[in-house]
């Protein structure tokens, strides 16, 4: 008997790809996740042999993506993966967070089978709108057979979650990974691969299983000329208290003196605190002896002589997410 064509269950969240723009030909001014999942399936041509399923789990603009968001997105994609009969998942979503739910989504589920992450440039109703053809993409890559991880693709190129971020604005490739660059590429179809699959151990759905309005705050600062603190120290007075902290440094982590004596109050005061950098590549090279107590256990504080912790490879808002998760697992709340 012929084994049937695989099954890809498509999990709609919105963003560009979902967008209408009130003129064709206007690819900056539209409104993001407006067009149904089923809408954008049938626009495909049905010449791939699969099988497809889909679910509008949201319709939001992912600038405004949130803890219930993610929660609810992580226990569908979950769900979904857990059916035998299902190959692999796509999650079509807008760019401006991609690589947050994507990070997320790694860290959680690190699946053995593809989780793949689909986004556009350009709202549905462009006159060349790009979204048909990476959700096909998307589609050829979560039902191949060997695909394992979490992954985005977008104009041919493929990524792994961890390193990703969207280096771009309005380009149609605008994700990017950094000095890691792209896993692969994939054209009609055909995947070529340079690099391995994504691989972690899964903190698995009980990692982000607390009420959303629990999760504890974590905030991203940023190092610049002049940065005095001031914000750091706000954050410590206003209610929620914060409970971490990315500073976004400049160069290879570095921080302005003034504001890096808020960090050290702050850590001083329980406050988790992760140096990463405000540069696009590169990350944060850790010198010897460098990121002793990293404020996440009871108390907190760091040896002060020694640079404050850093996120290593990770940006800013992927090192945001390994510090929450770290954080509800240390029980932390609002
Ligand atoms: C969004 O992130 O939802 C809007 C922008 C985009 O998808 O490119």
């Amino acid at each position: 008997m012929q084994s049937p064509d695989p099954l890809v269950v498509v999990l709609a969240t919105g963003g560009t790809i979902a967008g209408l723009a009130d003129k064709a030909g206007d690819n900056t001014g539209y409104r993001a996740g407006q067009v149904g999942i089923a809408e954008l399936l049938a626009a495909l041509p049905a010449s791939m042999r699969l099988r497809v399923e889909a679910e509008q789990v949201a319709q939001i603009d992912s600038k405004d993506a949130d803890f219930a968001f993610w929660q609810r997105l992580a226990q569908r994609v979950a769900a979904q993966l857990a059916r035998a009969e299902v190959r692999g998942v796509v999650v079509t979503h807008g760019t401006d967070t991609l690589e947050e739910t994507a990070y997320l989504l790694h860290r959680v589920l690190a699946p053995a089978k593809p989780v793949v992450l689909s986004a556009a440039m350009r709202p549905a109703n462009a006159l060349s709108a790009d979204g048909p053809q990476n959700l096909l993409d998307a589609l050829a890559l979560a039902a191949h057979a060997d695909a394992r991880g979490v992954l985005a693709t977008m104009a041919g190129r493929v990524f792994s979650a961890p390193g990703l971020r969207k280096a771009h604005s309005r380009r149609l490739d605008a994700l990017d990974a950094g000095d890691a660059g792209p896993l692969g590429r994939i054209d009609d179809g055909r995947l070529s691969r340079w690099r391995p699959w994504p691989e972690a151990e899964p903190l698995g759905l009980a990692a982000v299983a607390r009420a959303p309005a629990q999760w504890p705050r974590v905030e991203i600062v940023l190092s610049h000329a002049g940065a005095d603190g001031a914000v750091v120290d706000a954050l410590l007075a206003q209610p929620p208290r914060v409970a971490g902290l990315i500073v976004a440094g400049t160069g290879n982590g570095t921080i302005h003196q003034r504001l890096e004596a808020a960090l050290r109050r702050a850590l001083a005061a329980g406050v988790a605190v992760r140096r990463s950098t405000r540069c696009a590549g590169g990350g944060v090279v850790d010198g010897v002896g460098d990121g002793v107590g990293d404020g996440v256990g009871a108390g907190g504080a760091g040896a002060a002589d020694d640079a404050l912790p850093s996120a290593g490879e990770l940006t800013p808002v992927q090192a945001r997410i390994e510090l929450l998760l770290e954080l509800l697992a240390a029980g932390r709340t609002r």
